[in-house]
């Protein structure tokens, strides 16, 4: 059975880190899945996330960074996401269209619906089947990444803290529009406990 699993956050909300172990386990269980991210994901959308999430880049537009968020979105569906479900798997996939959604719609000030516009071209209506998305305060998400070595600072991580207190905003209001898939996790708890929520919804969907 395919499913399109999404995860969404604010910038270090540990989806990263729990995404790979809830692949794991999906995988013992004997589950086929292909773990995946945005943007990138595949050779032409992760040259596409390069030039939108270089530091040097300061001078792009938002209308810009929206339709590179796009273009890297049709690519990756394209060569990776659409026949990994037309092959039966579960797709798990690190940030989707609700990330534009906040990003771009909410903080960056675009319009939800604009961004939808855009991204319904791109993705000709493909919407995730599930959404978990890890709420944290974004002030713990940006304490979390500075204490993280392993985790390099991109372009978006460096706005100021209203930004991302947008974006957390925008991810409640776009959860609230979309309450059939939308799962909001904890993700202020212990990373097992994050873990073990995210299974929960997740193997609900599969029965
Ligand atoms: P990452 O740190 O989770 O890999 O995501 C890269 C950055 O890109 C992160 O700051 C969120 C941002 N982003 C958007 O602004 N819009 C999008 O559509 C996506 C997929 C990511």
């Amino acid at each position: 059975m395919s499913l399109f699993i999404t995860f969404e956050g604010g910038e270090g909300s540990g989806k990263s880190s729990a995404l790979r172990l809830i692949d794991e386990r999906l995988r013992e269980e004997g589950y086929q899945t292909v773990l995946t991210r945005e943007p990138g994901g595949t050779p032409i959308a992760e040259a596409i996330r390069n030039v939108i999430l270089d530091k040097g880049n300061v001078a792009m537009d938002p209308r810009t960074e929206a339709l590179l968020y796009a273009a890297s979105r049709r690519q990756h569906l394209v060569e990776k996401v659409w026949p990994a479900l037309k092959e039966g798997k579960i797709v798990l996939c690190d940030r989707y269209l609700d990330s534009s959604l906040a990003y771009q719609g909410g903080a960056r000030g675009l319009g939800i619906d604009n961004i939808l516009n855009v991204n319904s071209f791109a993705t000709e209506g493909t919407f995730p089947d599930l959404t978990l998305l890890f709420d944290i305060e974004p002030e713990l998400g940006l304490a979390r990444i500075a204490k993280n070595a392993n985790r390099e600072v991109n372009r978006l991580d460096l706005e100021k803290i209203d930004f991302h207190r947008g974006v957390r905003k925008t991810f409640h209001e776009i959860a609230a529009r979309y309450p059939e898939r939308f799962v909001i996790i904890d993700a202020s708890q212990p990373l097992e406990k994050v873990v073990e929520d995210s299974y929960k919804a997740i193997k609900a969907r599969l029965k």
